[in-house]
C-alpha cells in the first residue's frame, strides 16, 4: 500500500488541531474547506455536498471558491456518481467525463471523495483544479487521509 506523503501528513496534523468533535459538523466542514483552500496549490474550488433525508439529492455545504450549483442528484455528475459508488473519483479531464456538471468553466480536473458521519454515508468532498491532471495517485491517498481525519472529528452535533 502506498504511503501518505509528508505534505499530507503535516496537513492532517493541522486539520486535527483545528477540528473538534464537540462542534457542529457544519463548523468542522467549514474549517476543513478553508484549510485545504489555503494549503493546496492549483485549486479553484474546495468544499462539500451533503445528502438529504430522502437520500436522493446532494446539497451544497461549506466551501471556498466561486458560488456553485446548489443541488446534485445522486448518480449525476462526478459528485453524484462518487456518492452512488461510495468511492473516490479522480478525473484527469472533466470535459471527458460524461455528465460532468460545470460550476466554474475554469475547472479542468477534479477529485471527489465520499465521507461518513457516524458510519453513515453523509456527503462528498469535492476539489476542482484549473489544471489538467492536477490530482495524481499520491494526491488521492493524501486527500483520502485528510478526509479520514475529518471523519474522525465529525459528530452529529447541531446548532
Ligand atoms: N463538477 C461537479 C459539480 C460540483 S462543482 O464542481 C463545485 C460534478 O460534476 O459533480
Amino acid at each position: 500500500m502506498e504511503q501518505v506523503s509528508t505534505h499530507y501528513i503535516t496537513l492532517g496534523k493541522q486539520l486535527d488541531a483545528i477540528l473538534d468533535k464537540d462542534l457542529p459538523y457544519i463548523s468542522n466542514l467549514a474549517n476543513f474547506s478553508a484549510l485545504l483552500w489555503l494549503e493546496l496549490s492549483d485549486i479553484n474550488w474546495v468544499g462539500c455536498y451533503l445528502i438529504n433525508q430522502n437520500k436522493d439529492t446532494l446539497f451544497l455545504g461549506p466551501f471556498q471558491g466561486k458560488p456553485a450549483c446548489t443541488s446534485i442528484t445522486v448518480g449525476k455528475g462526478v459528485c453524484g456518481e462518487a456518492f452512488a459508488q461510495q468511492e473516490t473519483l479522480r478525473v484527469a479531464d472533466v470535459h471527458s467525463f460524461p455528465g460532468h456538471i460545470a460550476c466554474d468553466s475554469a475547472s479542468e480536473s477534479e477529485i471527489v471523495v465520499p465521507f461518513r458521519l457516524n458510519g453513515q454515508l453523509f456527503g462528498v468532498i469535492d476539489i476542482d483544479s484549473p489544471k489538467l491532471s492536477r490530482f495524481g495517485a499520491d494526491d488521492q491517498i493524501g486527500i483520502e487521509h485528510l478526509v479520514n481525519v475529518l471523519e474522525n472529528n465529525l459528530a452529529d452535533v447541531h446548532f
